[in-house]
């Protein structure tokens, strides 16, 4: 008979806290965040954030922890499997869960390239590679050139940025290779702390900041956290703020994804979820509100005034990270080495993050096709490595902002709303109730029994109905892609259409696989 194969687990308690920590800090707490804050009324901004983090993070980091835990039980680290564990007699439950796979390996895909530019933004700060750009335009057209938008001055084609992509591919498939506990676990445990080093110093170093320019005393530091912060209650009428702080939520913590489920079925049974569970959101939201909100915006006020910051806070996030922080950096002594302060932050929580991304795939090959991790990892070497191509040839025409609609905006609502129903309501919330508690150090409060069961699905159906009066027409007929890219984004569609299926059909033969040889067996 075959021997049961051991599934990886954690090292410890504190190795998945940091780990789902790190997976939830990452670029978005940075870069997507304040450049949401700012655009959305700013402190008002924090009003529908918190509601969303109360009303939908914090009970769905609760539903991923326990879901996964539970799946991890019957060795499903992943959304079909573990769906399927919750619904047995629902032969097509599991097909709702490939989205649980889908979904980071869509992210995943177009993420590692983001990462790959701050891995180089680190070494040309160091370098002082871009140390004489002082304009925007420059710092622009540097950036353009790197990313192979255009030809100029500063680069000639795509090749140094396809060096640092492969770098970067290769560090997360090397500490994927080497797994949970000596992979994920041991990369989060330095990662993490030093991430928060880099950060607490920037932080500082923008609070101390003063007011650089005396003829421009209005440009000050408190102004500059005034510029942020100061609460314009009209941008709650609109539906778009609320849709957009809910989105922060879900891409902040990692929640509706996919990877939190997959961590958790690394637990053991009698493992606390609900502490856990709580400590690694609140270190994220420390991350972001704290540390993601006290850096570009108000270090780019003092420099810029209120005038300009209102187009650089619009400018999107990439302008942000990669054109106005270097160009107010330059701006400080020790430039060189606050802008790898900067960059190595935004690496170290890009590569935190995109491991986790990548493990969902790696754990369905191992646990439906009983595949040895190692040649799990090197399957979906390949598959990735090919699939990023688009999106970094075809990055000017709108295929990063495809798949990060369709894998990091509109899919997680899907599968949040998905996963809540299945917990709350065909699993029974009573159930729920004792498995969230099963190993806990300490009670939730009662009102999230309410909440799980009605608050959060309600306000999901919410979301998505919004989507769907509002975005859904102009996105399907896109209507803003000019029509010169509306052939790459018809590609990307039709690849991602492709991509689903067959991880739909990777779900079929692996159930008929396991039904062959359980009647076998008998
Ligand atoms: N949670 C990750 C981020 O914020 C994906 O970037």
């Amino acid at each position: 008979m075959k021997q049961a194969k051991k599934r990886d687990s954690w090292g410890s308690r504190l190795g998945i806290i940091m780990a789902v920590a790190g997976s939830a800090i990452g670029l978005g707490n940075f870069l997507r965040f304040p450049a949401k804050a700012a655009a959305n009324g700013g402190g008002a901004f924090m009003i529908p954030y918190f509601i969303s983090l109360f009303l939908l993070g914090i009970p769905l980091m609760w539903i991923e922890w326990t879901l996964g835990r539970y799946g991890g039980g019957f060795e499903h680290g992943t959304a079909p499997g573990i769906f399927h564990s919750l619904w047995q007699k629902n032969r097509f439950i599991k097909y709702f869960g490939v989205i649980g796979i889908f979904g980071p390996l869509v992210i995943f895909i177009y993420y590692t390239y983001i990462e790959a530019w701050t891995l180089a933004y680190s070494f040309f700060a160091l370098t002082g590679k871009y140390s004489t750009l002082a304009d925007q335009a420059s710092m622009q057209g540097f950036l353009r050139g790197f990313q192979g938008l255009e030809n100029n001055q500063y680069f000639h084609g795509i090749g140094l940025a396809y060096l640092f992509f492969i770098i970067t591919f290769i560090l997360n498939i090397w500490v994927i290779y080497y797994g949970i506990k000596g992979g994920i676990e041991k990369l989060c445990r330095w990662a993490l702390p030093l991430l928060f080093v880099f950060g607490a110093i920037l932080m500082i170093r923008v609070m101390t900041l003063g007011t650089p320019d005396p003829a421009r005393p209005e440009w000050n530091i408190s102004n500059g956290f005034g510029f942020l912060w100061n609460a314009d209650f009209s941008s709650l009428k609109s539906a778009k703020v609320w849709l957009e702080a809910a989105g922060q939520i879900f891409f902040t913590l990692s929640v509706g994804i996919g990877v939190i489920l997959t961590y958790a079925s690394y637990l053991s049974k009698g493992d606390d979820v609900v502490l856990s569970g709580l400590t690694a959101a609140g270190t994220n939201e420390l991350a972001e509100v704290i540390l993601g909100g006290s850096i570009i915006i108000p270090a780019a006020f003092v420099f810029f005034g209120q005038e300009q910051m209102r187009t650089i806070a619009t400018s999107g996030v990439f302008n942000l990270g990669f054109v106005t922080m270097p160009m107010v950096l330059n701006k400080l002594p020790l430039a060189a080495l606050f802008g790898f302060f900067w960059f190595a932050l935004l690496f170290l929580a890009g590569i935190t993050s995109s491991v986790s991304l990548a493990q969902p795939a790696v754990a369905f090959l191992e646990d439906e096709f009983d595949i040895n991790r190692k040649k799990a990892v090197k399957i979906f070497a390949i598959v990735s490595f090919l699939l990023c191509q688009p999106a970094i040839f075809f990055l000017k025409n709108g295929v990063v902002d495809e798949l990060d609609f369709w894998g990091g905006t509109f899919f997680l609502v899907l599968f949040a709303t998905i996963e809540t129903v299945l917990f709350a309501w065909v699993f029974g919330m009573e159930k729920a109730w004792d498995e969230i508690h099963k190993g806990a150090d300490m009670a939730v409060p009662k009102i999230y029994k309410f909440i799980i069961k009605y608050i959060t699905p309600l306000f999901l159906f919410l979301i998505l109905g919004m989507w769907l009066w509002q975005e859904w027409l102009p996105k399907i007929f896109m209507t803003n892609i000019s029509s010169a890219d509306r052939i790459y984004i018809i590609g990307t569609r039709l690849g991602l259409i492709c991509v689903f299926l067959v991880l739909a059909l990777l779900v079929k033969i692996a159930w008929r696989r396991k039904r062959v040889t359980a009647e076998n067996l008998r």
